[in-house]
């Protein structure tokens, strides 16, 4: 005996069968993912929380010793259970809260291979993937800044509506910030290579990539790959020679934290000997 099943689709894109009285409801979900940019005021460091809403799952991108209470809340806030807390290199001007986020939520830490960081639960190296739910960031190693700086490239997910809209995001550290772009005069810094990086890796993106850096000391919180291809002045029409050349002029001051910084951020943040 044959009965009737009604299907109707519905406008989130979920199918719904009604089969003898009961619905059930199939298919995916399209949900945005979460996307949040914190900043840490005495660093002027950019922290970032990437959240997939469909499995609650989440990663953090360089947070900052002093604000765990408030990444915590934001995850809190979200439903976000944390998948990973991630660096792009070790810093030299704030102190990471890697160590304690992971122990205080049970997430993974994940670091650079070349930053060697000792009790990292992960070593990343090029190509990697970082996988949270649905999501997934990519590593792309990006030296210059340090030997072992790594960007992460977000690659947007086709939607299933068809309408291609692509979210590429990367978020790129003290490689390449807005305008600008990391010093090269420590940890392994190298002018040339930074060059390569941003020149062969960063601007090979697509333009309209959006990029989220490490840092902002102007206010500034998202560019593109094409504005900064078209635009950064220690980029935009320079050649390998000059870029060096304006890189090893900068004479900037020492760091402040740098003696205290690195040493930390190679143990996570968490305690000497511990
Ligand atoms: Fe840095």
């Amino acid at each position: 005996m044959h009965h009737k099943i009604r299907v109707r689709r519905l406008a989130n894109k979920q199918i719904l069968m009604e089969d003898k009285g009961i619905a059930r409801r199939y298919g995916r979900t399209i949900v945005e993912p979460v996307f949040e940019q914190l900043f840490d005021e005495e660093s002027s460091t950019l922290t970032y929380i990437l959240g997939d809403l469909a499995s609650c799952s989440a990663v953090i991108i360089d947070p900052v010793d002093h604000h765990i209470e408030r990444d915590l809340a934001v995850l809190k806030r979200m439903g976000l259970s944390l998948a990973y807390a991630l660096e792009t290199h070790a810093h030299a001007d704030h102190i990471t809260s890697a160590g304690i986020l992971a122990q205080r939520t049970g997430a993974k830490t994940a670091t650079p291979f070349h930053c060697g960081v000792g009790p990292s639960d992960q070593r990343l190296f090029d190509g990697d993937e970082i996988r949270f739910g649905n999501e997934r960031l990519e590593v792309l190693h990006t030296p210059g800044h340090t030997a072992g700086s790594v960007c992460y490239l977000w690659r947007g997910a086709v939607q299933a509506d068809g309408a291609d809209r692509v979210r590429n995001a990367v978020f790129t550290g003290d490689t390449l910030f807005i305008g600008g772009c990391g010093r090269t005069d420590f940890q392994g810094g190298d002018a040339g290579e930074l060059y390569d990086s941003i020149t062969g890796t960063l601007f090979a993106l697509p333009d309209q990539t959006r990029v989220y850096p490490g840092h902002d000391y102007q206010g500034n919180r998202v560019s593109t790959i094409g504005h900064e291809k078209t635009r950064n002045p220690r980029l935009a029409g320079k050649s390998r020679a000059e870029f060096i050349a304006l890189m090893d002029n900068l004479n900037l001051p020492k760091p402040k934290m740098i003696d205290v910084a690195v040493p930390a951020n190679r143990n996570l943040g968490l305690p000497q000997g511990a």
